[in-house]
């Protein structure tokens, strides 16, 4: 039985990612998040599920002194980070935050890391990395030009992984995720942003009448309805590839960036027929302008992920928007 450290775990995608280790490894895992986005709620729910074989540690990633006295007494195998700030708006009116957060944080975690001598680190990066990209599909090897500051902290970290990886004692891999949506299958670690700002929830919220409507933003894009079109990505789907990435790397000893998407574009309009069809809820939407720093289309290559991860997305929008759905039911009550 080994022991993995989730930084950033009791936030949506952590908390799934959590959940995923525990149903399928033997291994003790341990979450250090300092709640400020990541959800009480499941870190409680975890403990209830799986018991004696999760640690809660109420931390800042970048506090040294405490992460210290606790690998110095609990040995860990790997970090898998998740910890960051997400909103790419409020990362342009508080960039600040963003780069305290995403990459002053994780300088200190990493230096934890490295002293306590983990050998595999497993990093959240985002599709916002390439910005506009010249070419879709994006391959990995596209130019890294992000448009807006959350991106940029994602790519600063990227450098500062790359810089490290001389080191014969440490191995990463970055990941790139498109939109990540859905829950797992038991409902027990859904969707909680706050504000919520991501479309899948939002339409479904408004499909369930917690919304009076909802806003579609750009209808004048060069796409096929003239709607913004995106990848996305079920988050169990984005479990099995962090551990598939975790196993690479543990087993080549290389460095790996790699794209976590599903290869396949929908626009807006779209996704909401589909949130309409699924839920069988009309709503109402009210067209807007363009969001600042949306970009028109971006679609994950996926094939380096199923290359070098023999990893493909398996789940298909439906079944995102349905775990979407039943989870805000679950909610609801
Ligand atoms: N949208 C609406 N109405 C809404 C919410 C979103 O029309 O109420 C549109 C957006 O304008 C965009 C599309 O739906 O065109 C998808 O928007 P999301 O906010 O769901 O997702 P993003 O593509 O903006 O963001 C995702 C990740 C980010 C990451 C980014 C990379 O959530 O963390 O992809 O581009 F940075």
């Amino acid at each position: 039985m080994g022991h993995l450290l989730v930084a950033g775990g009791a936030g949506y995608i952590g908390a799934n990612f959590v959940k995923y280790l525990l149903d399928h490894t033997d291994d003790h895992v341990t979450v250090v998040d300092n709640l400020s986005t990541g959800r009480h709620e499941a870190v409680k729910a975890l403990e209830n599920r799986f018991g004696s074989r999760f640690t809660f540690l109420l931390s800042d990633l970048g506090n040294a002194e405490k992460l210290h006295s606790f690998l110095h007494k609990n040995p860990v195998d790997g970090v898998f980070h998740f910890g960051a700030f997400s909103l790419v708006g409020e990362s342009q009116y508080d960039p600040l935050k963003y780069y305290y957060n995403n990459v002053a944080q994780t300088l200190a975690l990493l230096k934890t890391v490295v002293e306590h001598e983990i050998r595999y680190f497993i990093f959240s990066s985002s599709a916002a990395v390439y910005g506009i990209p010249e070419k879709i599909p994006v391959k990995e090897d596209a130019l890294s030009r992000p448009i807006n500051h959350y991106g940029k902290t994602k790519a600063m970290t990227e450098e500062i992984l790359a810089a490290l990886s001389g080191r014969e004692d440490f191995v990463y891999a970055s990941l790139r995720y498109f939109n990540v949506a859905g829950t797992d299958e038991e409902l027990l670690t859904g969707e909680c942003h706050d504000p919520e700002t991501h479309l899948i929830p939002i339409a479904v919220k408004t499909a369930m009448g917690k919304r009076d409507h909802m806003a579609l933003f750009g209808t004048d894009y060069e796409t096929r309805d003239g709607t913004a079109v995106r990848d996305y990505i079920h988050v169990t789907d984005l479990c099995e590839a962090h551990w598939a990435a975790f196993k690479k790397i543990r087993k080549s000893g290389d460095p790996l960036i790699v794209n976590l998407g599903s290869a396949r574009g929908y626009s807006v309009k779209e996704v909401l027929e589909t949130v309409k069809d699924v839920t069988g809820k009309d709503f109402k939407i009210i067209e807007e302008g363009r969001r600042p720093g949306d970009p028109p289309v971006l679609i994950a290559s996926s094939e380096k992920a199923k290359t070098e991860l023999g990893w493909t997305a398996k789940r298909s929008l439906e079944e995102m928007i349905v775990t979407s759905w039943e989870w805000e039911k679950k909610n609801r009550k």
